[in-house]
């Protein structure tokens, strides 16, 4: 979470979309005394911000303190101008419209799509992206009305993000703070960056670094992230992988023109939030979850790319409890009790697609981390993995060893079904991912 917070703050201080148009929404809640700390970030990136407020929201902040800092009137009624026809006219003018806090109230008008008052009128009629913020007791967040309201929303495509655990109003604490304005100022820049601004502003959609069309008109889908396997309802068997190599190629595919499912295991939202449209984000959080996913996608895919991290194992059994530690006894008071979870093997999803394919000629491509050991160096596995495999195109990565290219991170050495290498490359993920996507596309193309 640190972590996170930290690269958010760095990107706060240094994203710069150009400026862009954003409506601030703000609703009923005590956050919104923090709504002027958010406007106030928004300008000092150089954007425009326009406040919409409901009635509720002005009972806790004055209508005159929103209007100062954001530098245009606030509004709140759809009566207050009829003949402007306002909602309208801020809808169309928003980039971005930015709801902090959203009460739980508004998280249900703008779900049952309600258009009772301008703000939930301008979400109703705006095509600009949505992300809102909500703030609300611990109970309202998780009482199961708002966590459906919740989820139906994140469906429909707007982005909620998850509120902080901490101080609330009165004396108690826990989940459902409104988290800090910097926070939500980095999520809203990343998805500015996307955001091709109005009346020909200077847009920055996809970083069209090595633009082409290698792959236009072609559908391929990409795997990222790491799968994790519950084994009862709070722990889970994981890895470490971030996702950044599958989003990496993601962007490059898009680069070459083409249409993009991102099938996505635990990738952090903050870098799925600064994906271009092109590509399209479903989520899978086992490795269950990603076969179907993947193969759903694939059926009209013309490559399909998987650079997640699947488990290879599940537990046999899912507690449906939490499992309880166990009590040491008198004799085992040194070194505890042990204790083991049985595991069943996963299906091989990038294997499965080679021996069924969902789609006839379709291309596959898989990666490989492989250390050496006494029976041959990472290329050696590599090669052998290949030949079991049998995708079309194997990207092996040394792990904790050099393929010959010095201490790079990222250094590739890609290899054919047979175990041929077929390149080499080494760089930054973007580098890599530019060239497994024209690898790729020579395949797609048939030269
Ligand atoms: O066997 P290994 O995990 O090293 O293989 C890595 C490649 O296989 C990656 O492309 C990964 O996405 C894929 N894989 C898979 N299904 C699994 C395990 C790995 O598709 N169950």
């Amino acid at each position: 979470m640190d972590e996170l917070h930290t690269a958010a703050s760095e990107r706060a201080a240094t994203a710069h979309p150009g400026p862009r148009r954003v409506v601030v929404g703000v609703a009923g809640s005590i956050a919104a005394y923090k709504a002027p700390f958010i406007i106030r970030l928004l300008r000092q990136a150089g954007h425009e911000v326009k406040v919409v407020a409901t009635e509720s929201a002005l009972r806790f902040i004055g209508a005159p303190a929103l209007a100062a800092v954001s530098g245009q009137t606030v509004s709140t009624g759809v009566f207050d101008d009829p003949a402007a026809v306002e909602h309208v006219a801020v809808a169309e003018w928003a980039d971005l419209v930015l709801v902090a806090p959203a009460s739980a109230d508004l998280l249900a008008r703008v779900r049952a799509g309600r258009a009772d008052d301008m703000l939930t009128a301008t979400i109703l009629t705006s095509q600009a992206p949505v992300i809102l913020a909500p703030a609300m007791h611990t109970q309202m967040w998780l009482n199961p009305a708002t966590r459906d309201n919740v989820s139906v929303l994140r469906e429909r495509g707007l982005r909620v993000i998850e509120p902080d655990s901490g101080r609330l109003t009165g004396k108690d604490s826990g989940l459902g703070r409104l988290p800090e304005p910097e926070q939500i100022v980095s999520r809203a820049l990343a998805v500015l960056q996307q955001v091709r601004g109005k009346e020909g502003k200077e847009g920055a959609a996809v970083e069209q670094g090595e633009g082409g069309s290698l792959l236009k008109g072609r559908h391929v889908v990409v795997s990222a992230g790491g799968t994790r396997e519950p084994i009862d309802p709070v722990r889970y068997l994981g890895n470490r992988s971030s996702g950044r190599q599958g989003l990496a190629l993601a962007v490059a595919a898009v680069e070459q023109g083409a249409r993009v499912t991102l099938v996505q295991a635990h990738v952090a939202s903050e870098l799925l939030d600064a994906l271009p449209p092109e590509v399209t984000v479903v989520t899978a959080g086992t490795a269950h979850d990603m076969l179907h996913a993947v193969r759903e996608a694939a059926r009209d895919a013309d490559a399909v790319i998987m650079a997640a991290a699947v488990a290879d194992y599940r537990p046999v059994n899912v507690a449906a409890t939490k499992i309880k530690k166990q009590v040491p006894t008198a004799s085992d008071r040194v070194s505890g009790p042990t204790m083991s979870i049985e595991l069943t093997t996963n299906p091989d999803i990038l294997a499965g697609l080679v021996s069924d394919p969902p789609r006839a000629a379709q291309v596959v491509v898989g990666f490989a981390a492989e250390t050496g050991d006494d029976d041959g160096d990472a290329l050696f596995h590599g090669r052998a993995k290949a030949r079991r495999k049998g995708a079309h195109l194997l990207a092996v990565n040394a792990v904790g060893e050099d393929l010959g290219f010095g201490d790079v991170p990222n250094a590739v050495v890609v290899l054919d079904a047979q175990g041929s290498e077929v390149a080499r490359g080494q760089g930054s993920k973007t580098e890599v991912a530019r060239l497994l996507i024209s690898l790729t596309a020579e395949l797609v193309n048939g030269s």
